[in-house]
């Protein structure tokens, strides 16, 4: 990541330029300048992992059960914990990001078994996709394609941890009606949501025009929030079809960035709009 003393802009303009550089995003998440998240870490892919089936009243009823991860980023973690669980797990993402050694599962595997718990035995895998397949896991890499590939009503529980804010704003709606579609009639979905800028954790990113901010050259410089706000978001998510149930709603106290400096779009909405800085849901 790029460091916390370069001002916000500093950092668009740094990661506006590094992302053009001809590397593979492999090169960047070994510098750490671009990551996806932190699932190649077991402790916080067993936290994330337990954190969602602890809010779908999920837990020791998951053997036999289908978990999909929208967005799971570096690694292909809650594969491994599913499978330890007895569920079978899909992950969608809109790139093959996961980290191609398979330390993080080995690592996953010491902290379950300290745990006392029995995962299976991926002793004899020696790369990611043997893993998967131990796994009866699918990892899938195009995003709305992938998901619209998917059967309907098949999945139990949809999860999701600081991703949502990622999708395209243009995809978002449709995301979500494909989310609808594939989920049993009595699954469920968790999802938290980071509504903070990832320049700084403010509200920088609405500074921007509609036209620059979706503009390709900004969306694939890797700090792209689609900027759908609190109550659009969950409007949007009613209309697709889900009963939508808050668990959690972080506010900042005072608008962390001058309301006169936001583009027309957001300048206008309520204080009590602009200060949820993230939030946790349920969907049924
Ligand atoms: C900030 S990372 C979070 C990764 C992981 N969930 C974590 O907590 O470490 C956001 C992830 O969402 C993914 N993402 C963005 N748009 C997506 C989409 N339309 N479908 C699936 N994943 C998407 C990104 O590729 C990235 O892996």
């Amino acid at each position: 990541m790029v460091s916390m003393q370069i001002p916000w802009w500093g950092k668009i303009g740094a990661k506006l330029l590094l992302s053009r550089l001809p590397f593979g995003y492999d090169v960047w998440q070994r510098l750490g300048l671009f990551r996806h998240g932190q699932m190649d870490t077991s402790e916080y892919a067993i936290r994330v992992f337990n954190g969602h089936v602890e809010k779908a009243g999920l837990i020791n009823r998951l053997h036999g059960k289908t978990v999909l991860e929208l967005g799971p980023g570096d690694s292909i973690s809650t594969a491994v914990i599913a499978a330890a669980h007895g569920a079978r797990a899909i992950l969608v993402d809109t790139g093959a990001f996961a980290r191609s050694d398979i330390t993080p599962y080995q690592e996953l595997m010491r902290v379950f078994t300290k745990q006392g718990l029995a995962p299976l035995d991926l002793s004899v895998c020696r790369t990611v996709d043997e893993i998967l397949a131990r796994c009866m896991a699918q990892y899938m890499t195009e995003g709305l394609t992938s998901l619209a590939q998917i059967e309907s009503e098949s999945v139990d529980l949809i999860f999701s941890q600081a991703v949502l804010e990622h999708i395209r704003k243009r995809e978002f709606r449709e995301m979500m009606q494909e989310c609808r579609r594939i989920l049993r009639p009595n699954g469920i979905c968790s999802h938290q949501v980071d509504l903070r800028d990832h320049l700084g954790g403010t509200l920088n990113n609405l500074c921007f025009s509609q036209r620059i901010w979706e503009s390709n050259f900004f969306v694939k410089s890797g700090f792209y929030t689609n900027r759908i706000r609190y109550s659009q978001m969950l409007q949007i998510f009613s209309v697709v079809g889900f009963a939508v149930e808050v668990t959690d709603v972080r506010r900042w106290t005072v608008l962390p960035t001058t309301r006169c400096k936001m583009a027309l779009e957001f300048k206008d909405m309520s204080d009590e709009e602009l200060c949820v800085s993230g939030f946790d849901v349920l969907l049924r």
